[in-house]
């Protein structure tokens, strides 16, 4: 079975508490346990991973160029500013999808930069928890495209 590594970066365990009102009030348990269910149904596995710490995010993408086909990929903050994270996408090679609650493209100045876009395969965001199916989707068509 094909399998993905969906990554969420620092203060995304807070979902469900955290401004609700801006990322909803599904917990981030929630969320991947629908991402999981969806993924399998589409022959997919799913490995979760969360972290508040940059090293532990490096690391688990480095990892996962052993076993994934492709990454989704929420790096929190660190989308606005970390060229450590942009660069271990980079050097990793695998074909991550950029996902993100809100629309950062709607928010504030610092937060409308993305250096993770584009070392992305695609972009999804301001669908609330519902961008990381569609993320997910946008990764296997990408996969199915590149054979
Ligand atoms: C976020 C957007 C980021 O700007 C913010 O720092 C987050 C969440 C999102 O999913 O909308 O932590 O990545």
């Amino acid at each position: 079975m094909k399998r993905v590594l969906v990554l969420n970066g620092p203060n995304l365990n807070l979902l469900g508490e955290r401004e609700p009102e801006r990322y909803g009030s599904q917990t981030l348990a929630e969320i991947i346990a629908g991402l999981e269910k969806s993924a399998r149904e589409r022959g997919v596995e799913i490995t979760h991973r969360q972290s508040n710490h940059e090293g532990v995010l490096i690391d688990a993408l480095h990892d996962a160029r052993n076993w994934a086909v492709g990454v989704v990929f929420n790096p929190g903050a660190y989308t606005h500013y970390s060229y450590a994270l942009r660069d271990a996408i980079a050097a990793v090679g695998l074909p991550t999808v950029e996902v993100h609650l809100s629309d950062i493209s709607k928010r504030e100045e610092w937060r409308r930069v993305s250096v993770m876009k584009d070392v992305c395969v695609g972009q999804v965001m301001g669908h609330g928890p519902k961008s990381y199916l569609l993320a997910l989707e946008t990764l296997l068509e990408h996969l199915e495209a590149a054979g």
